[in-house]
């Protein structure tokens, strides 16, 4: 018992916050539990029922037998015949550092005399069922509930695989009664597999694949169930009478393994928590390769003698402790939509948020990737939102928290003007983007510079998107030559420009004057015209005049022209400005001979021996032109992912190639990503889109 003559008395306001924080807690847990709709993610949770329990062991005396610290979970839902669990299912006390876990090992090493061995497994982002075998055949299946009472889903139950209908072994050996607890849970390919089924018969999409497992086991009708491809690992024994006598957890998984029971393959024992520590390091790392949902690890005591004599709290065991990862899901508020301006015109609709640490990185910003995304979510600036950013996935923002919707939105409209020009955006019907219509648009003009100057194209050192847009803002850029006229004298001028800085990018404005010929092309932007189509229209032709006069006809004969290039080509040049550029561009100094030989040289060969697959589609190119960048490189793209791929670049709307890849652990890259590998050699992780 507390010792209360020592405690301070509780002020006000502390007496007022635990209400509100018993109130909030039991408000969510049945979000949760009953509704199967979480407004908060699991870590805003887990903070609101942290400080609920530091206040009251801070002031015992406002500890109530009804407070939820006190329970093990939530509350049943009423649909479903309710089931009395033969003993509790418990909760698990968290530790977010490796200073809580050493802590719980000392409270725990206190209570017996005798070295502690730990088992750790991975904590199963799903949902915990309980499962009563009598004389070896499956009769009950039961949700968690509230910890004392759950749902009878037996039915639903028999509708999984891997749910064993009849236990292994000879019937003699098999206990008269055993309950099996464990985890239902939906692998990410399947819960993906859903969603566009969802999506494809007009139905609601499930925000993650916990709400998904849960939804599909609490289904009225079992066929449902059936069509869900649910899955089970076990890791815990209920009431058992008969069957052998068993010493340890490990012991214990052995058994359920020889009974017909999954039993999740990533689960270690270990000797003291340091190892321990390190193995949830490394399975946080690891995280996205697993193929389902974790959202932490669960460090164990091994031997049953030691758990009996450490006991239990009325919430949770003293033996085992969930060691929570940082969360990949938060809650956030929606600013606003906007919408930005590619180089092509292309109007990409982004969400503007209020920033969040999520996944390791703050959030500021994330895509919505077109109209139909936004509408499909249906969120309004205005809205909390649930923001996901997990591995080195692009942020998104997965949809609204409705609860918390304030009144009187409306859906969010397409802006019909482009906010940098003024002029229309349209929409193509049978296309999903919107484009703006200008080509003297600010926006694209200085996208369009931006990648005359990049990496793959010019390659002019000191010209990013930054300079660039200073510098069409103090007028002294338009197009693609006027970059030629620059000068130390009219950048000096310019705020953050001194003269050094100013003559090197001269220097290396004047150095790009002798890049071969295929690199101009490239930096062109023509549609579909990437290195390898430049590179053999750079050897086919003697210079660009020769290009631009070229027919279709002709283009069409290089090899590695199809008729699609030949005719993008073909238009391009057939553009009166864009026959001026070229020609300011001779002027100007520029190299516009072409090779007549190999230009193999001049390739960098940074992809040697690497493999690509693309899945989805990527704002900034095509498929053929990524293809075409990877393989200037000496890279390869092949269609099936497998461990020998080195990286999977996931544009919008990834197929199973996506899930394919977190399963096998192969290095997922989004556009941003890639970029960065096309232009350092190295990928990196964004904090932002
Ligand atoms: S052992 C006394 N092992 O975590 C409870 N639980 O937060 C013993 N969970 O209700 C549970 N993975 O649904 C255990 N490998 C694992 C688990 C696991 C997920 C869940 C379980 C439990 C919840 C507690």
């Amino acid at each position: 018992m507390a010792d209360r003559s020592s405690e301070v008395r509780p002020s006000k306001e502390v007496v007022d916050r635990v209400r509100e924080l018993r109130a909030l807690v039991e408000y969510h847990d049945e979000r949760y539990f009953v509704f199967d709709e979480p407004e908060v993610a699991d870590a805003e949770f887990d903070a609101l029922v942290r400080e609920l329990r530091e206040l009251e062991a801070r002031h015992p005396s406002l500890v109530t037998a009804d407070s939820p610290t006190q329970r093990p979970g939530g509350r049943p839902a009423s649909t479903f015949a309710p089931v009395v669990h033969r003993m509790p299912m418990l909760s698990l006390d968290n530790a977010f550092s490796r200073d809580e876990l050493l802590a719980w090992g000392t409270r725990i090493q206190r209570l017996i005399t005798e070295p502690i061995c730990f088992v750790a497994e991975p904590k199963l982002d799903g949902l915990a069922i309980s499962l009563q075998y009598e004389d070896g055949r499956f009769t009950v299946g039961a949700t968690r509930g509230d910890g004392v009472t759950g749902e009878d889903v037996t039915e639903n139950l028999r509708t999984i695989k891997a749910v064993p209908q009849k236990l292994k072994g000879k019937a003699k050996d098999l206990p008269a009664l055993l309950e099996v607890r464990g985890e239902i849970f939906m692998p990410l390919a399947a819960f993906e597999a859903l969603n566009r089924r969802q999506g494809e018969a007009g139905e609601r999409l499930f925000t993650n694949a916990r709400n998904a497992a849960a939804g599909s086991l609490r289904q009225k009708d079992p066929s449902v169930t059936a069509t869900r491809d649910l899955a089970l690992y076990t890791y815990q024994l209920g009431a058992k009478e008969g069957g052998p006598r068993l010493r340890t957890h490990q012991e214990t998984l052995a058994w359920l393994t020889a009974l017909g029971f999954p039993v999740n393959p990533h689960i270690a024992p270990f000797d003291d928590l340091d190892a321990v520590f390190a193995f949830c390091e490394q399975t946080e790392t690891n995280r996205h390769s697993l193929g389902y949902d974790i959202d932490g690890v669960v460090v164990k005591v091994d031997d049953l003698g030691q758990r009996a004599e450490m006991g239990t709290t009325s919430r949770a065991p003293r033996w085992a402790i969930a060691y929570k990862f940082p969360p990949e899901e938060k809650s956030t508020l929606l600013r606003d939509i906007m919408v930005s301006i590619g180089r092509t015109g292309r109007a990409t609709p982004f969400a503007v948020l209020e920033p969040v640490f999520v996944g390791g990185a703050n959030v500021g910003m994330a895509t919505l990737h077109n109209e139909d995304d936004v509408a499909r979510k249906d969120v309004r600036p205005g809205d909390t939102v649930i923001v996901r950013r997990a591995g080195d996935v692009i942020p998104e923002v997965v949809g609204p928290v409705l609860a918390k919707r304030p009144p009187k939105t409306k859906p969010w409209k397409f802006p019909k003007k482009c906010p940098e020009c003024g002029q229309p955006l349209v929409r193509v019907e049978g296309e999903a983007n919107h484009h703006c219509v200008n080509v003297d648009c600010p926006a694209q003009r200085v996208q369009r510079l931006v990648h005359w100057a990049g990496r793959g194209a010019m390659d002019i050192e000191g010209l990013g998107e930054e300079r660039v847009r200073q510098f069409v803002e103090a007028g002294l850029l338009e197009d693609a030559a006027d970059v030629y006229a620059l000068t130390v004298d009219r950048l000096v001028p310019l705020e953050r420009i001194g003269e050094r800085s100013a003559q090197l990018l001269v220097d290396a404005i004047e150095a790009s004057k002798r890049q071969p010929l295929w690199r101009v092309l490239v930096g062109h932007g023509i549609n579909h015209v990437g290195p390898t189509a430049a590179q053999a229209l750079a050897r086919a032709f003697a210079d660009l005049d020769a290009i631009m006069g070229a027919s279709e006809e002709q283009l069409t004969a290089v090899d590695g022209v199809g008729p699609t290039i030949a005719q993008s080509i073909a238009r391009w040049f057939s553009i009166d400005r864009n026959q001026r550029l070229v020609q300011r561009l001779h002027a100007a100094g520029v190299n516009l001979e072409g090779d007549r030989g190999p230009q193999r040289e001049a390739v960098d060969a940074s992809f040697a021996g690497l493999t690509f697959v693309l899945t989805g589609s990527l704002q900034h190119r095509t498929r053929d032109e990524t293809a075409d960048e990877i393989g200037a490189r000496g890279g390869k793209v092949t269609s099936s992912v497998s461990k020998k791929t080195s990286y999977v670049v996931v544009g919008e709307s990834p197929g199973s190639k996506f899930a394919k890849a977190e399963e096998l652990g192969v290095t997922i890259l989004d556009e941003q990503g890639f970029e960065s590998l096309l232009e350092s050699g190295q990928p990196t992780l964004n904090d932002q889109v």
